[in-house]
């Protein structure tokens, strides 16, 4: 059978770990180039030499999404290298979680300036070689926790955000080719829910029918789709991927 991202080229933020690394062996494994962004280069290099090892596929670069010029800089670059730009993963996301009444605006700024600032820019930087290939493929990290969760009150702004960024971006560029879509992960197993203490996790798993967290195996799996031509006809979407967590909402 052939591959699902054969020849595609991906741009993927927040690379280094979790959904993002896992993403990466996936989309990798599916046939697709991935061109890895993120903040920590120790992680990044480590997972661009594992991928690379079965051939030139990971080119890793260091930068932080929130600063505009390297964004637009890595960018060129890749479209240099690969001459496309077919899929934007706007993946990266951070979490500084506080009840309201004690949320510092030093936590409110730093998680929308990478959460909702970042994509705006990334996708800033892609779009005009995306239409200029009249066609390419956004897709955004919400969350669950868009629909509220206690203690996320700037993270829950920003994955509300994304999916406002998303479906906006959806009905701007799809005279161009380009499809928008956001992944709304549940809670999934990586080191963002070790934040969480440990008899809130406990009342969290009762909540979801599955009665587990996600693996990130699962969400990337969903990414996969997505940016497939499996899915070329779906554009503005958020798809859930919660164990079920929203479905009584
Ligand atoms: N459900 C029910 N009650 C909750 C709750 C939850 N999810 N979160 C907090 N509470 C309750 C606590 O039980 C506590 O209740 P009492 O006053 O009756 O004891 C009250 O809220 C205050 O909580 P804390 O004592 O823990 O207060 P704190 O200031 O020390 O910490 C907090 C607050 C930082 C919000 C902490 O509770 C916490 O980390 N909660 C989890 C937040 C969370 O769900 N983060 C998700 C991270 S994973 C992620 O973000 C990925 C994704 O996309 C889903």
């Amino acid at each position: 059978m052939e591959k699902r991202l054969s020849q595609k080229t991906i741009f993927l933020t927040g690379a280094a770990r979790g959904i993002g690394a896992t993403c990466a062996r996936i989309f990798v494994s599916q046939g697709a180039k991935v061109f890895l962004v993120d903040r920590d280069q120790v992680a990044l290099e480590a997972l661009a030499a594992e991928l690379n090892q079965a051939g030139e596929v990971a080119i890793p670069r260091v930068l932080d999404i929130t600063n505009r010029a390297d964004v637009e800089q890595a960018v060129h670059s890749m479209h240099e290298v690969w001459g496309r730009v077919d899929v934007l993963i706007n993946n990266a996301g951070i979490t500084r979680d506080s009840l309201t009444a004690k949320m510092t605006e030093e936590a409110w700024d730093q998680v929308i300036a990478v959460n909702l600032k970042g994509p705006m820019i990334c996708t800033q930087a892609v779009f005009p070689i995306m239409k200029e290939q009249q066609s390419g493929v956004i897709l955004s990290a919400s969350s669950v926790s868009a629909l509220g969760n206690i203690g996320q009150a700037n993270y829950a702004a920003s994955k509300s955000g994304l999916i406002g960024l998303t479906k906006t971006w959806a009905l701007e560029f799809a005279r161009f080719g380009i499809r928008v879509n956001a992944v709304a992960p549940g809670f999934t197993a990586t080191e963002m829910v070790t934040t969480i203490p440990e008899e809130i996790q406990a009342k969290l798993v009762a909540q979801i029918p599955l009665r587990r967290f996600a693996t990130p195996e699962e969400i990337a799996k969903a990414y996969t789709f997505l940016a497939s031509d499996d899915a070329s006809y779906i554009t503005g979407q958020v798809l859930y991927v919660d164990g079920g967590l929203t479905a009584g909402f």
